[in-house]
């Protein structure tokens, strides 16, 4: 009967048929070891001169690396191997001898790991980062879905940018310029106005000229979108997301994170609620940390890695200068140099996982926005419409999931959170 991996200790002393591909091998006198994965799990299988086919044996003993195999035998329990079973085979089919497999067990550098990334999902450490991310993205769901939101898709071929014109991937639409979608949210606004409370999940892209390990040119972002809600409705629904997804990710991948040598001690410590700052508090930090960055600008890449590691939650940083942000923010009633924005920055020097804010709803301060920012006034007619007709106060934000999936593996670099990424200049495969 086949069997997969991860369900072996229901069949304890039977025999049982495992299809995968052979992972490493061990020879012993008339013993072969066969390490085999099936997607999920590994297990071994131990091939003894005597119990089999001669010409098992000699499939044993000649079977390469990644080579597709059918191996029938008996499961024991073995409190020695790793995931506490083993089987005792009987028979032995190959499918296929892999010649050359070029990703061995020995170390290899990380240009060769990306040259053949197609080869290296299949080893155990990205299998398990593989295995986390999708845990996020059904975690991710599960939140929206269980609290009422409604799943409304939005476009990728939009005529407009969201997130600013310096990061526009630019294509031809039939002889008009049209663009890959930077974010969702305008089109989150609209379904806002329909539903109530929105979300949609899919790849977005930003030609991003920074080489760093944050960023990528296309992820995948959910975007949750509220009518009536104001900047603390979002900022307390982010602490409890991003509280939810950690809690859930530690519930069901304890093994994977443990294959990723994963400390999660710093992960369990995350539930609400989070600290937070103002733009001009975390700037204070900043400043006593010796930041070269001026007040008033942006944070680099280094402020966030500076702020994340004060706190051993994530930290929101709130109320930005409008002016670094985007056209769409609501300003501040208390200050109107500053946004009603949100910015989430992960701990452990992982920076800035959302992004939010309360939207503009005043159609006359939006065009004015619209125009000072030198946006197509055309292109945004329709999203202007949306404050003329029974406009109110709304608000949302976006989470990239690879900078989750990095913090959560506790991942060098955002490369490994997506299975093909797409870099600066270069894309894997
Ligand atoms: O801060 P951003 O640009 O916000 C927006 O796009 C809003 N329109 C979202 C909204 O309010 N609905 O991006 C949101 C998040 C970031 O915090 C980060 O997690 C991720 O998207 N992100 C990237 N992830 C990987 N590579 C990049 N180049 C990213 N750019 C943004
Ligand atoms: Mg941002």
């Amino acid at each position: 009967m086949h069997v997969y991996i991860e369900d072996i200790h229901k069949y304890e002393d039977s025999e049982v048929t495992i299809k995968g591909w052979l992972y490493n091998k061990t020879d012993k006198g008339k013993l072969r070891f066969l390490l085999i994965r099936d997607g999920t799990g590994v297990i071994q299988g131990v091939v003894f001169q005597t119990n089999v086919s001669p010409e098992a044996f000699r499939i044993a003993d000649e079977l390469t690396q990644e080579s597709s195999v059918i191996v029938t035998g008996k499961v024991r329990k073995d409190d020695r191997a790793p995931g506490g079973y083993e089987l005792d085979v009987s028979e032995l089919q190959l499918l296929q001898q892999a010649v050359d497999y070029p990703i061995t067990p020995k170390e290899h550098g990380t240009a060769f790991l990306m040259e053949h990334r197609h080869l290296w999902l299949r080893s155990v450490r990205q299998h398990a980062v593989l295995r986390v991310r999708h845990s996020i993205i059904r975690a991710v769901r599960d939140f929206f879905d269980n609290r009422g939101f409604t799943l409304v898709d939005t476009p990728i071929l939009t005529p407009a940018a969201c997130e600013g014109t310096t990061t526009l991937f630019e294509l031809d639409y039939f002889g008009e310029k049209a663009f890959l979608s930077q974010s969702g949210q305008l089109y989150n606004e609209a379904a806002a106005m329909s539903v109530g409370k929105t979300y949609c999940f899919g790849p977005t892209f930003r030609a991003e000229k920074s080489k760093t390990r944050r960023h990528l040119m296309e992820f995948w972002m959910v975007e949750p979108e509220i009518a009536f809600a104001e900047l603390d409705d979002i900022m307390e629904l982010s602490e409890a997301f991003v509280s939810y997804v950690i809690q859930r990710v530690l519930e069901e991948r304890k093994k994977e994170l443990n294959v990723l040598e994963r400390d999660t001690g710093p992960l369990e410590k995350i539930r609400p609620p989070f600290p937070r700052l103002s733009y001009d508090q975390a700037f204070d930090i900043l400043e006593k940390e010796g930041t070269e960055t001026p007040r008033g600008s942006d944070f680099g890449g280094t402020d966030e890695t500076i702020l994340s590691k004060q706190f051993e939650k994530p930290v929101i940083v709130h109320r930005y200068p409008a002016e670094v942000k985007a056209f769409y923010m609501q300003p501040d009633p208390e200050d109107s140099s500053r946004a009603l924005c949100m910015d989430m920055l992960a701990p452990e020097g992982y920076g800035e996982i959302i992004g939010g804010s309360q939207r503009i709803h005043d159609p006359d301060l939006l065009l004015k926005r619209i125009r000072e920012h030198n946006l197509p006034e055309d292109a945004f007619r329709w999203y202007v419409d949306l404050r003329r007709y029974g406009s109110v106060p709304h608000a949302g934000f976006g989470m990239g999931i690879e900078r989750v999936v990095g913090w959560i593996c506790g991942l060098e670099h955002v490369r490994e959170t997506i299975p093909f990424p797409r870099m600066l200049y270069r894309m894997y495969p």
